[in-house]
């Protein structure tokens, strides 16, 4: 996941809702990119549930489907995990020269991750400090279970494409942010990215990442409760929170179910927000910028904006992106909500590993 060059991967995101994926041609220094390809598929909700593949033939169809919809050719993707399978640390160790620090870098994740080194790939980058310098190091710390890997991976493989980077949602979201943003270095930003089951907070200071949490909270959360309190399908609930119409049921009984969602959904994100304050105090965070299907939810910007009491903005992953021949704005309106960690994957390179 730290990167090098070379050809640009397709950005696959696969999502619980739905799978998504992104083509993206560089233009050259400076010029940003062009999108190529873009495609969304939705995905049943029980075919991974907590982020774990509970079907994996109904995800490979899904994933399938997603690339002849739209007869993708690419062939070498980038993919990404999140949630409780990863865990991200920066971690400070007495300095050391590159190579020691492969050595050390096992047993130091030890102390810091909740799982057995054995399970889980590490990769790791120093953050500043000279290496083999005196005093300290700061190094970022990634972990992810194989079995999770493995998971995903297979899935991708059986789907007939090469997963040749697996990253992790919040730096794919950093990185979709930074493509398509100037970052100012003093000015903290928290990027939160809305999802079905989870939502990726990444808060950012200029380019420097200072945190990182998934949360398991997302657009789920409203299916459940319209369900619950009218009585619905999931699909029915779904239609609903579209603001799409549903055997007549008036928008008046679904517009309250969907704010006491909403503050439910900012009362996590706040305290994650906190959590984030009292550990790195002086931090000051000047904009919300949010991205993810569910960051669509009616009125959910204002109520956060009302929260935190800082400007929210939606992140527009296609904000220095050309939009290439054959790909309709519609299309565009439609899904690009929901692909900034796709886009984020796809200016990945081969070469990037973890
Ligand atoms: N127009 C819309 N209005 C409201 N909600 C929407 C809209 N479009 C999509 N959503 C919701 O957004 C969520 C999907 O967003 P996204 O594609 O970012 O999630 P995902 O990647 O599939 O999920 P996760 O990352 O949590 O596994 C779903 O809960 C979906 O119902
Ligand atoms: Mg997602």
């Amino acid at each position: 996941m730290f990167f090098s060059k070379g050809k640009n991967l397709v950005g696959l995101d696969i999502g619980s809702s739905a799978v998504k994926i992104v083509e993206l041609k560089e233009l050259g220094k400076g010029r940003g990119y062009q999108l190529l390809n873009l495609a969304l598929e939705r995905l049943s909700p029980e075919a991974i549930v907590d982020g774990a593949i509970m079907d994996a033939g109904l995800v490979v169809d899904t994933v399938q489907r997603a690339f002849s919809a739209r007869k993708i050719k690419g062939s070498d993707v980038a993919i990404a995990l999140s949630g409780h399978s990863v865990i991200i640390k920066k971690i400070s160790i007495p300095a050391t020269s590159e190579e020691e620090l492969a050595e050390v870098i096992p047993w130091e994740a030890e102390q810091y991750i909740p799982f057995d080194v054995q399970d889980v790939n590490l990769a790791y980058q120093v953050l500043k400090g000279a290496s083999g310098g005196e005093g300290n190091m700061d190094v970022l710390l990634v972990a992810a279970k194989k079995d999770k890997i493995n998971d995903y991976t297979s899935v991708v493989s059986q789907a007939g494409r090469n997963p040749v980077v697996v990253d992790v949602d919040v730096f794919a979201l950093q990185n979709c942010y930074e493509m398509n943003y100037d970052t100012d270095p003093g000015v903290a930003r928290a990027l939160v990215n809305i999802g079905a089951s989870t939502t990726n907070v990444a808060i950012l200071k200029g380019t420097t990442s200072i945190f990182w949490r998934d949360i398991s909270v997302g657009g789920n959360h409203y299916n459940d409760a319209i369900r619950k309190e009218l009585n619905l399908s999931f699909e029915q609930a779904e239609s609903l929170k579209r603001g799409e119409e549903v055997d007549g049921i008036p928008v008046e009984n679904v517009n309250p179910i969907i704010a006491s969602v909403n503050d439910f959904i900012g009362a996590e994100i706040q305290k994650t927000i906190d959590f984030f304050k009292n550990t790195t105090p002086g931090e000051n965070i000047e904009t919300l910028v949010i991205a993810g299907g569910s960051s669509r939810i009616p009125h959910l910007r204002e109520a956060l904006g009302e929260r935190f009491g800082i400007p929210v903005e939606a992140l527009n992953p296609f904000n220095r992106v050309q939009i290439g021949k054959g790909i309709s704005s519609d299309m565009v309106d439609e899904i690009g909500s929901s692909v900034s960690i796709a886009v984020g994957l796809a200016a990945r390179r081969a070469g990037d590993t973890r």
